[in-house]
């Protein structure tokens, strides 16, 4: 496992950038998104708090709310202009029930998924949609582990390293640098899942095909959704417009009926938050002893 990952401040300013138009082109978000929400109605839950972690602009929020209008909702994410645009668009949707006595507003909280400024063992549900690719699985899930309650519920979804393969071939055609974001593979996101702790995890993946009339209108919908190259290796500076002509180009060999795809390998997952809370000391991971009764030798 050892993808480069994007520095952390040109990840939040580029959402940040891109948090007024995000859900103009936020597609595939909102399908996955439905999904997840699809797949947590299937499991009885009555959890007292719900992290959606990457928050985005908060369209899974008021969803959220409405699944279990009784639990706190905590919105977090590493861009403090998203969380601006999710309390908007959580207040708009509430409408005047936000005045109601019982009402519940959500806590926004601006903070990075690999340290959650949260108390261990603290959450009942955390939902995560299309955010932890943006994150290391080990430390992400270690975090999350901490975080989660023994019987919480962790649902997520994840890119894999198939999605925008016909952008990444288009570019390979063109020059040598990374100009696509590297993904990690469900057996990289289940390992790491297993070593932090995270209970019975389940993983599968699915393809979705957006299309587009032009590589260029593909590459303007990824700005502004936030989703740049932001690997470490990029190419620095402008790029020319011959070059995004000879990229366009490369991507023609795609088309179809006309249109270009693109497609997107969708990870789907969840676990449970595992028993086993390991406490690191100089480096040693220790277990306390009472925390391992009842539970197999692995
Ligand atoms: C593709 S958007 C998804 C937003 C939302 N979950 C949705 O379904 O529309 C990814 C979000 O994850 C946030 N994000 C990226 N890295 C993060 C990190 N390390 N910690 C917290 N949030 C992060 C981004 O700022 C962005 O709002």
């Amino acid at each position: 496992m050892n993808n480069e990952l994007p520095n952390k401040h040109l990840v939040a300013r580029s959402f940040g950038n891109a948090a007024a138009q995000y859900d103009d082109v936020a597609v595939l978000q909102r399908q996955t998104g439905d999904e997840l929400l699809e797949r947590l109605s299937l499991v009885t839950l009555k959890p007292k708090r719900v992290l959606d972690l990457g928050v985005g602009t908060g369209r899974n929020l008021s969803l959220l709310a409405k699944h279990y209008p009784e639990a706190q909702l905590l919105a977090l994410d590493i861009a403090p202009a998203m969380l601006k645009q999710a309390r908007q668009s959580y207040q708009k949707s509430s409408g005047l029930k936000r005045w109601l006595p019982y009402a519940k507003t959500p806590h926004y909280l601006a903070g990075d998924a690999e340290h959650l400024p949260l108390a261990d063992n603290s959450v009942d549900l955390v939902f995560a949609n299309l955010s932890l690719q943006w994150c290391d699985p080990r430390t992400s899930f270690a975090e999350i582990q901490r975080v989660l309650r023994p019987d919480g519920l962790l649902m997520f979804t994840s890119l894999g390293p198939d999605t925008l393969r016909e952008l990444r071939q288009a570019w390979a055609e063109v020059d040598d640098y990374p100009h696509v974001n590297m993904f990690y593979d469900m057996h990289d996101v289940g390992e790491a899942m297993m070593a932090a702790g995270l209970a019975e995890p389940v993983l599968d993946t699915d393809r979705y095909t957006l299309t587009y009339d032009s590589a260029m209108a593909l590459m303007k919908d990824l700005k502004i959704l936030g989703a740049r190259n932001l690997n470490a290796g990029r190419r620095k500076g402008l790029t020319g417009k011959n070059t995004i002509k000879q990229v366009g180009d490369a991507y023609e060999q795609f088309r179809r009926d006309d249109l270009l795809p693109a497609t997107y390998e969708v990870v789907y997952g969840h676990a449970w938050g595992g028993q086993l809370k390991q406490q690191k000391v100089d480096g040693e991971v220790r277990i306390p002893l009472n925390q391992l009764q009842g539970r197999k030798a692995v």
